[in-house]
Parts: structure tokens; sequence; C-alpha cells
């Protein structure tokens, strides 16, 4: 069996096809444990886990600490508005101390783009990147690759429509990389202000119209507006962003019958997604990202722990 020879996971970019391959098969035999009625195996028994959360998460935060308690981990979780942050600590000196009580991975969340990066050269742990400001959210593209996988059978040769606020969007920038790498035809789609210059440089088809870019998509991955991420307001209104970019019942029929309709949360109903898409069993494979979540966590932590070796 391949190795996963990374002290980290910082990024998709960084990453082969090969390893992408190995941690989505390691997912897969995975999903099966949280399905069992004893939810737990001894796999990691002894390692210690640190989620240190600089910004709000609910998904992201919570899978990690129930995908390290199912492989028996301790994991112990760390809020910047409940730790020495407050007081002025930096995060290198966090890091430093948390080092000095020998955990054996820190997950990092950070508003700062860089920051696990900064953290993996300066400590001996495993730095897992749990998204780092509007650079990238390796995780995220992990379980949604999986999630396309799961429904769709393949990810080459796909055509992926990703929706919104593509700029400060790490969910789309992980999943642009992982996706092409893959073999997918990507096309985004949104407001000018909220597209990078040069985004086209990353292998992607951009457009200004919802409706182009989900035409006979295979997949539609919708994004949450980052408003604490902008700096200015980039557009009048949310209900004339709703307008041009909600996905709904009319649009949808734009893509292929059988579309699958994704978005990684927290989702801002009736802006980017209407209810009856976003809760329509039919299409929406919302919730069974959030599954396959927790399956994703615990390949990273298992193969970074050496679990494969
Ligand atoms: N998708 C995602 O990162 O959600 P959280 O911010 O709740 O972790």
């Amino acid at each position: 069996m391949m190795k996963l020879a990374k002290k980290d996971i910082l990024g998709i970019q960084e990453m082969t096809v090969d390893e992408i391959n190995l941690i989505l098969e390691t997912a897969e035999s995975f999903l099966e444990i949280s399905t069992r009625e004893i939810k737990k195996v001894p796999t990691l028994r002894g390692k210690s886990i640190i989620n240190l959360f600089y910004e709000a998460s609910t998904r992201t935060r919570t899978s990690f600490e129930i995908a390290g308690k199912r492989l028996s981990a301790d994991t112990i979780n760390i809020s910047a508005s409940t730790s020495s942050v407050v007081k002025g600590e930096t995060l290198i000196d966090t890091a430093r101390n948390l080092e000095a009580m020998n955990p054996d991975i820190i997950v990092l969340r950070h508003s700062a783009a860089g920051a696990p990066h900064l953290l993996a050269s300066l400590v001996r742990q495993s730095i897992i990147n749990a998204g780092d400001g509007a650079h990238e959210h390796p995780s995220q593209a992990l379980l949604d690759m999986m999630t396309i996988r799961e429904k769709k059978g393949r990810l080459a040769g796909l055509k992926v429509a990703i929706i919104g606020d593509i700029l400060h969007s790490r969910v789309a920038r992980s999943n642009i990389y992982g996706l092409s790498k893959m073999g997918a035809r990507i096309v985004v789609a949104g407001p000018a202000t909220m597209m990078p210059r040069n985004i086209e440089q990353m292998g992607v088809k951009a457009c200004t119209k919802l409706e182009e870019a989900i035409t006979d998509a295979d997949v539609v991955m919708m994004l949450r507006i980052q408003l604490e991420r902008q700096k200015q307001n980039i557009f009048p209104s949310l209900r004339e962003y709703a307008q041009h970019y909600c996905l709904n019942r009319k649009n949808i029929k734009l893509a292929k019958p059988d579309a699958i309709v994704m978005h990684p949360g927290p989702i801002n109903r009736g802006v980017e997604i209407s209810p009856d898409i976003a809760d329509d069993p039919a299409c929406s494979v919302i919730l069974d990202q959030v599954n396959n979540g927790v399956a994703v966590r615990m390949a990273l932590l298992y193969l970074l722990s050496g679990g494969n070796e």
C-alpha cells in the first residue's frame, strides 16, 4: 500500500493524484465505522490531537473531534476566544506552548493565509490546515471529491459548476486544485467583483452568469458569501445577489437531470440556495458531504500518524 509521505496537510495544491486517491480510498474504508453500534476502533489509542481554532466552525471542528474520538485518540479543543489569545499571546507562542505538551497532531483554522504553513515550519507536530483565510481548505475539498465520487462513480470528465464568492472562498480554491488534478472540467460563476483576476490561469472557465455555468453540469457547488472577508460592500444587497446567483427550482433545470447540488455550509438560505433545493433529497447531497467529512478527517489523522506503514 502507498504511504502518505508527508508531515503536514497544508493544501491540495501540493498534493499528487496518488495522494488524493490514497486519502479518498482510506476515507471510504472508514465510512463503515460510523455506522457501527460501537463507533470506535483502537487505531490511534495513545495519540493526542489538538484542534486549535481561531475562527468559528461547526462542521470542521466537530468532525475533526469526532474523527479523532472514533479512532480512540485524545482530542483537545481550543478556541481563540477562550484561550490566552485574548490576553495577547501570539500564534507562534501558543504553538510553542502546545508543542511543549507533546501532542501528535495540531489542526489549525486561522484567518491568515499561510498560518498553518508557518506553524508547520516551527513545530515538530503534524499540522493539518482546517482553513486559512481565503487560501485553502484541503479537508473540505477532499470530502467534496469523496462525495462526488460516491454519487457519480468518478471525477474525471464531469462538469462541475462552482458558483458565488470565488474571490474569498478557500473551498473554491482547494476544489479547483483538486478537481482539476482529478480530471474534472470546472466552470466558475459569480459577480465580477467576486471573481479573482486571472482565475482562468487556474485551468477553469469563468463567467458571470449562473445559468451559463450550470448548463449541463453534473455537479453544482454553491458557495457561501464570505461577508467576514469582504473589506467593502462588493454587491448592492443580498436581495440583488439572490436574484442573480441563488440556485432555485427554475434555474436548476439547466443542469443535467441527475445533477447533484453541494454546499460546504453554513448556508444562507434564500441567498445562495433556495430552501426547497437545499432540502431536496433528490438532488441535494449537503448532509452526505458532512457525513463524509468525518471519514475524510479520520483518514487524514490515520495517515499522518503513519497508520498505513
Ligand atoms: N464547511 C465548513 O468549513 O464549515 P464550518 O465553518 O462550520 O467548519
